[in-house]
Formats: structure tokens, sequence, C-alpha cells
């Protein structure tokens, strides 16, 4: 037997495939992940990105927001994450204060690629300043704009931005601005589908949405929800995938299908 007969073989996502995805019209699809289980599941109903989130704060951790989570709680559920994914790409969040310098951003980030494993490093805000360091540095960046949920105690509540059209107007002059400062893809969350479609055809990167209409170039849902498993409120821009589903991986191969097909998010599910 080869030395490396261990290595896997398997071929894993890179930012290119991606990339064509968007450029073939072909629609991306995302949940998150934060343990090694669901991560091979996953990655077995051929999901295109798991999304390690600091919404482990809430459905995982129990707390109200996402404030609390540290960078080393982020570490340890990448790492599970990703030692359990085949082909799936894999992105980590920065949590609340990990970002406040680009250093600091830049530092953080590297620990959730060489300690977790991530291929890509997402940040709330247009925090063009980190996003160019940590480009220079070779970090590969996703930003975050629209319902911010780190800005929680700034916001007063979660709710749709974007409404107004000055809003609208910043809204997509910061999409602009992070594609220029040399992010790679871009989340939108919880902002009308006009909007995103807008961003989305606007901008050369993948452009995800969550809230964000059909017209994104994918869509990503926080797992618990679609699973109906997480704690409180519903949001609703997602959708009980377990409601007509025999298992958890049927549900999964739904969402991936209706995704793919843009028959998620419905109007229902868009603002
Ligand atoms: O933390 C998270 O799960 C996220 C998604 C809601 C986009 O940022």
């Amino acid at each position: 037997m080869s030395q490396y007969s261990t290595i896997s073989t398997t071929k894993k996502k890179t930012i290119a495939d991606l990339q064509q995805m968007k450029q073939a019209g072909q629609k991306i699809t995302s949940l998150t992940a934060y343990d090694a289980s669901f991560s091979a599941m996953l990655d077995q109903a051929d999901i295109d990105i798991l999304l390690v989130g600091d919404s482990l704060g809430m459905v995982m951790q129990g707390h109200s927001s996402t404030l609390p989570v540290t960078v080393q709680n982020m570490i340890y559920h990448t790492q599970m994450v990703s030692c359990s994914s085949q082909q799936a790409f894999i992105i980590a969040d920065l949590p609340f204060m990990s970002s406040a310098t680009p250093l600091q951003a830049a530092e953080n980030a590297a620990l959730l690629i060489q300690q977790g494993g991530a291929q890509m490093i997402k940040l709330e805000g247009a925090k063009i300043k980190a996003i160019e360091f940590m480009v220079q540095q070779a970090i590969p960046v996703c930003a975050h704009l629209g319902l911010l949920p780190q800005s929680i105690y700034q916001l007063g509540k979660y709710a749709v931005q974007g409404k107004q059209e000055q809003d609208a107007a910043k809204i997509l002059a910061d999409a602009v601005k992070v594609e220029q400062a040399g992010a790679q893809m871009l989340i939108v969350e919880c902002i009308p589908a006009a909007l995103a479609q807008r961003i989305s055809e606007q901008l050369t990167i993948p452009v995800i949405g969550i809230g964000a209409g059909v017209h994104c170039d994918g869509q990503v849902l926080v797992l618990y929800d679609m699973l109906d498993i997480s704690l409180g409120r519903k949001p609703r821009f997602s959708k009980n995938y377990m409601l007509q589903a025999d298992s958890i991986f049927a549900a999964v191969q739904s969402y991936v299908s209706e995704v793919r097909a843009q028959k998620f998010p419905a109007q229902e599910h868009s603002f």
C-alpha cells in the first residue's frame, strides 16, 4: 500500500469552483454546520458551502445572541466540521470583537485557517481596512452585510435592513466597496429581494443570501432553523424542511434541490 493511501482523493470545492458556478448561473447551496456528524451528512448531500457561523452561540450554546462566542469556540467547532467534510467549501466566522483592528482580524483569521481548517473567513460589516489587510496576507474573505447579528445591541431588534432608499443605497455602496477591497464572497442577510438582486447583478463575486430573496447567487440557512430544532422563534425567511421529510438527510437533500431549482426561497420567505 502506498504511504499516501490515507490522503483523500475526493475533490474539495474551491473559491474558483464557486465563482464558476456564479458565472454559469448555477445556484450555490450552503447551510451552517457546527459538528462532525452534521458536517459529514451535509457533505454527503452535496452541499456546496458549510458555514461555521457564530450562530452557534444561539443554537448550540443557548445564548440569546451571538455576542458571547469566542475565537476559541469558533476554532473548536471549525475543527469538528472540517475533519469530517470531504467536498464542501468551509467558511468560518470571526466572532464579536475579534476584528476590531486589521491586525487582530488577520491574526484570528489565521488561527481559524491553521488550527480550524477553514478555507475562507467571514466578518460582519464593511470593515474595508481589515478586509484589505487580510487579503494582503492571502486570507480569503467573505464579507457580511445587511442585518448584522453582532450589532444587535445597537440595532435593538433583528429586523429587515435597507427598506428605506437611503439605507439600501448604503448597503449597495458597501457591497461594491467590499468587493473592491478584495472580498471574494458576500453574504447578505435580511434585506429586500430587489436590493439583493441589484447587488448580485452588480458584483462579480458570489452573493449568498439569507432572507434576501431568490435572485442571489446562492442561499444559506441556519441548519437548526430548517430542521426546526432551534430554540425560540423561527425567522420568517426560513423553512421547516422536516415537515415533508422522513429523515434529516432527506430534509437536507430537499433544501439542496429546492435552492438549485430556485424553488426556495419563495415569496413568503422574502421581503
Ligand atoms: O452565524 C451565522 O450562522 C451566519 C448566517 C446567519 C449567515 O452568519
